[in-house]
């Protein structure tokens, strides 16, 4: 609420939007006070003034624990600056949607771009899932988190192969260009008034049951979800995921399919298109997986069958199943059943095309196209396979998995990063030499090697160039090199880590880091 008054109230009180900077050139500088550790961290909270939205919660009772539980002055600091970032930066706007008086919705930006991504604003939230319970009030967070969900619903009904959207008509904010698409050739086609890019990725549709099974497990707000648009939009779903089971390049009498999605962009980027005219590189049918022509980087599939992002959205369907039981069915087509049974052919189709075995071990590939093909590598971006646990999908101790993992944290990834500075895995969306914390921090959450996590948290801690915030990658051998210096979802996820230790590892945060 606070962003909404704020620019409301603006030209009455005098808080001129202006005066606020615009964070994209504030998160580039560095402000006092700095930390009393060895890296002299910036201090990079917004003035309370321009927040955009305020959590007492989170200022009165998580940030004091934190601080009494992480001694070090560096860390406690990263924290401080890292964990409020979305809240303090990137809720857009907060309102009501113009047909139904009490739908809220919520636009909640990635960060440096003017836009919400469906992967993004479902993380983003989830960083303060230890925060939520049941609340009604509109300026509480379960009120956030419903905005986001309903906003997501409304851009999946009307553009379910897009992944980046623009403001919601009711705010008033203009559409961002985004020079990138504007010669982009997609089917569908799509409103560029709604719609930010298209690029059709599994995990997006998998983040819109994600944060509706996260907000369901910490408030049992069954009847949210019986209001305004939410079964429709899983029915919706419901549709394309049919549409994708049956999907193949191929009939089976030889004949091309239509293919539901194509995209091609004019790009000097291989990443940035699609082979063949728009279809990507052929997939055979019936293996139970579901295609992703992008991935969670937004770069282009070598091989359809994303692996990362079937395991999340098998794990989202079974997590979610449980809202359409309590539901009873009545208003719905689609039913709890028909979830848990699609998850299962995907687990299914994980466990029959999904692993190989290299070096006489079984893992998880990263890619597959049902032909035999695998391309054996692992991507940052969440869903990745380091973090199949994470997502809920198997067991940390699952022997595929730590075989997996094994083989992700050595120089068989080709994309794993090493360097003085931080080495961790990357991805071709910033290309070789570019470790990025997200995937230091996703080894964290998924170690129990005291050793492995505090030397991870050393190389965070040493890879923010003294600014205090996670960046997105960071060349491994020159700190200062680095990419995006507001990515707010990856530093809720550093807030989110360090309150699993808290839990978890209470030791490791209590060490000096200096
Ligand atoms: C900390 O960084 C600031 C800004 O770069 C600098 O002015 C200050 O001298 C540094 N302090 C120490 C102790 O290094
Ligand atoms: C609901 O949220 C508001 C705003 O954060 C807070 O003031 C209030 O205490 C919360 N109520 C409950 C029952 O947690
Ligand atoms: C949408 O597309 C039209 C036609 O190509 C273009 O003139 C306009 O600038 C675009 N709007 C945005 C917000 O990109
Ligand atoms: C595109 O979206 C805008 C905003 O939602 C709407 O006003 C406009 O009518 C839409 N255009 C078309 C062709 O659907
Ligand atoms: C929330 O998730 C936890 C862990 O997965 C589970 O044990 C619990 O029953 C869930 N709660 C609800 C209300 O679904
Ligand atoms: C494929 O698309 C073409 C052109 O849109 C259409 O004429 C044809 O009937 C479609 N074929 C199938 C099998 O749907
Ligand atoms: C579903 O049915 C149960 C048992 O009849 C009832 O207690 C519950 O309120 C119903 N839920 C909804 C959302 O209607
Ligand atoms: C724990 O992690 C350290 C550092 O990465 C490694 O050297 C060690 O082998 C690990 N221990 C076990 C039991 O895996
Ligand atoms: C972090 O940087 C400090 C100071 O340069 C260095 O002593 C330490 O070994 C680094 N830690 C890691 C884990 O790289
Ligand atoms: C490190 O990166 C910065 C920023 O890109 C660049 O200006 C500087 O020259 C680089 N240093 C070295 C030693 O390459």
């Amino acid at each position: 609420m606070l962003v909404h008054l704020i620019s409301l109230l603006a030209p009455l009180i005098g808080i001129a939007a202006a005066q606020c900077p615009d964070y994209l050139d504030y998160a580039t500088l560095k402000h006092q006070p700095y930390s009393e550790g060895v890296r002299n961290l910036s201090y990079q909270r917004p003035d309370p003034a321009c927040r955009t939205f305020d959590l007492p919660l989170l200022e009165n009772k998580i940030i004091p624990h934190v601080m009494h539980a992480v001694p070090d002055p560096d860390l406690f600091r990263l924290f401080l600056n890292a964990y409020p970032n979305t809240l303090d930066t990137a809720v857009r706007w907060k309102g009501y949607a113009a047909d139904s008086a009490d739908e809220e919705l919520t636009f909640l930006v990635t960060g440096d771009i003017d836009a919400m991504w469906l992967r993004d604003s479902a993380n983003q939230m989830q960083s303060y899932l230890p925060l939520l319970t049941a609340n009604s009030s509109v300026d509480s967070l379960a009120s956030l988190f419903r905005g986001v969900i309903n906003l997501q619903a409304r851009y999946l009904l009307t553009s379910p192969y897009c992944n980046a959207f623009q403001p919601p008509v009711e705010s008033g904010i203009a559409p961002a260009q985004n020079p990138s698409a504007s010669e982009d050739h997609v089917f569908p086609t799509y409103n560029n008034s709604s719609v930010f890019e298209c690029k059709y990725e599994l995990d997006s549709l998998a983040a819109f049951l994600q944060i509706s099974s996260d907000y369901y497990n910490a408030t049992g707000d069954v009847a949210f979800f019986g209001k305004y648009h939410w079964v429709e939009a899983i029915n919706h779903l419901f549709e394309i995921f049919e549409t994708l089971s049956a999907a193949a390049t191929y009939e089976p009498d030889g004949r091309v399919q239509n293919s539901s999605y194509t995209f091609t962009r004019v790009s000097n980027r291989a990443t940035e298109t699609l082979s063949n005219d728009g279809l990507g590189n052929p997939y055979r049918g019936e293996t139970g997986l579901l295609r992703s022509a992008f991935r969670p980087s937004d770069d282009a599939t070598i091989y359809q069958y994303l692996i990362p992002a079937n395991m999340m959205l098998a794990h989202y369907l079974e997590a979610t199943a449980p809202i359409m039981l309590a539901l009873n069915g009545s208003t719905c087509s689609v039913t709890s059943a028909q979830m848990i049974q699609l998850a299962a052919t995907i687990r299914r189709g994980i466990a029959e095309y999904g692993i190989v075995t290299i070096g006489g071990k079984q893992v998880y590939a990263y890619e597959v196209d049902g032909y035999g093909s695998a391309n054996i590598m692992d991507d940052a971006n969440i869903p990745s396979l380091l973090s199949a646990p994470f997502l809920g999908y198997l067991d940390v101790n699952d022997e595929v998995y730590q075989n997996t993992r094994a083989l992700l944290l050595s120089d068989r990834n080709p994309y794993f990063m090493r360097g003085p500075v931080i080495s961790a895995v990357g991805g071709p969306h910033n290309g070789p030499g570019y470790a990025w914390p997200m995937a230091s921090i996703v080894r964290i959450l998924t170690s129990d090697n005291d050793t492995e996590i505090t030397e991870q948290l050393g190389m965070i801690l040493n890879s923010t160039d003294g600014l205090g915030l996670i960046h997105e990658s960071i060349n491994t051998f020159n700190q200062t090199d680095y990419t995006r210096q507001w990515f707010s979802w990856a530093n809720g996820l550093f807030g989110q880590m360090i309150l699993d230790l808290q839990d978890r590892k209470p030791q490791i945060l209590a060490q000096s880091f200096q």
